[in-house]
């Protein structure tokens, strides 16, 4: 998966911030290269992060809800970034609150692109790719699959819109289908929803097969480049799912598991129940959650985000932006030199840089980090 001249780039040329988090207003203007946003701890750093996080996955990589992004005090944010894609140059503006004087309105979540109101999340997720590296990409890898399965399905969800809007339908069949066996609906009701289960559900369980074993090779690769040819972590794929190939078998299987969900009052199986392993020698029994050491956890982690940065870039032809919140400082010197050499460095493994985003509180501590970088990469100091 080299750097080759076809891939487009993606920059970030501005972000304006309004009523988002502890922001009341502001705006920045980006560079290329490499971007360091420093300042003391609670002054906003992973708040800007955040944001671009937001116009490209259109969540926020802290797991916070849209509620929560909001100002304490006021009703709505917005966020809009502006930003270039080989010689095309676009706007994304991300809203959420109320309709403006009215306190009784719902809270909704409105997109544009180039000031066209109205448009739907699905034209616009992965539109900017970027790849995040947070201390909690360790719940990846140490938590449990459901977390491992949002892993997927943000990776996913860049790459194909349609996997997008095929779990937003899952989701929303899903919450229906609950509401059905809590009432004990009647089999024309359960049969609608299986069936909108089952379509959107072979789709999205289609992907994830595919993606394993073609990820499996850039996450070896990466590892092996991190631990010094030490680490080995298979990836695999599993649950009630397994024998199901067509929307058929999909739906033959929610009818088999009828009876248990009536008596749940829940959907057990699915691809919302399905599990990803990190595992030793082909077994179950020893995933890196239960088996693997806590820098071996780490190494993996740090692998994983490596590995979707190249995977990405191959399937989009572009070059994600990255996101990198406060983990430098947590890497020991080894893995600090792996990850040079992967920014770009004068390591085999380098990729180049696109643009990336530093947070640090620490600018001194990086000294070596940023002596370790290819020098003809442009800097960037924005301190809050
Ligand atoms: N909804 C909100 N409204 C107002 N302020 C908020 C909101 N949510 C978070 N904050 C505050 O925003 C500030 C900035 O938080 P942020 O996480 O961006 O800081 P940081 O610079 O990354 O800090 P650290 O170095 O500790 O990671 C914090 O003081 C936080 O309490
Ligand atoms: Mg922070």
């Amino acid at each position: 998966m080299s750097h080759t001249p076809q891939t487009q780039q993606v920059f970030v040329e501005g972000l304006t911030l309004l009523q988002f988090r502890s922001v009341a207003k502001a705006e920045y203007s980006f560079g290329r290269g490499l971007i360091f946003i420093t300042g003391n701890n609670g002054a906003g750093k992973t708040t800007i992060l955040e944001a671009l996080g937001l116009t490209s996955f259109l969540k926020s990589f802290r797991f916070a809800l849209d509620r929560e992004m909001v100002r304490f005090g006021s009703s709505f944010y917005r966020v809009e970034s502006r930003f270039t894609l080989g010689d095309e140059r676009h706007t994304l503006a991300l809203s959420f609150g109320r309709n403006p004087g009215d306190e009784k309105s719902p809270l909704v979540k409105k997109y544009s692109l180039d000031s066209q109101p109205g448009t739907k999340a699905a034209q616009v997720i992965g539109l900017i790719p970027s790849v995040v590296l947070s201390p909690d990409d360790m719940r990846i890898i140490a938590g449990d699959h459901s977390e491992r399965r949002r892993f997927l399905d943000l990776l996913l969800s860049m790459l194909y819109p349609a996997y997008f809007s095929a779990l937003q339908h899952y989701h929303r069949a899903l919450k229906l289908r609950s509401q059905a066996l809590r009432t004990k609906a009647d089999e024309a009701v359960l049969s609608a929803v299986d069936k909108e289960l089952s379509e959107s559900g072979i789709l999205i369980l289609e992907r994830r097969r595919q993606f394993i074993p073609e990820f499996l090779s850039p996450f070896a690769k990466n590892l092996a480049h991190i631990s010094s040819d030490k680490d080995v972590w298979g990836i695999d794929y599993a649950g009630n799912t397994q024998g199901v190939t067509t929307a058929d078998d999909y739906r033959l299987m929610l009818k088999e598991c009828r009876a248990t969900d009536l008596r749940l009052k829940q959907t057990s199986a699915g691809i919302h129940r399905d599990r990803l392993y990190f595992l030793q020698d082909n077994n179950r029994e020893r995933d890196i959650r239960s088996v693997g050491s806590q820098g071996q956890r780490r190494s993996a982690a740090l692998a994983l985000k490596m590995a979707q940065f190249s995977y990405m870039q191959a399937k989009l032809a572009k070059q994600p932006i990255l996101l990198i919140d406060d983990v430098l400082n947590e890497l020991d010197l080894s893995r600090r030199a792996s990850f040079i050499d992967f920014l770009g460095g004068n390591g085999e493994a380098s990729l180049g840089v696109g643009q990336v985003f530093f947070t640090t509180t620490d600018l001194v501590g990086m000294q070596d980090f940023l002596q370790g970088l290819n020098a003809a990469a442009p800097l960037q100091h924005i301190e809050l």
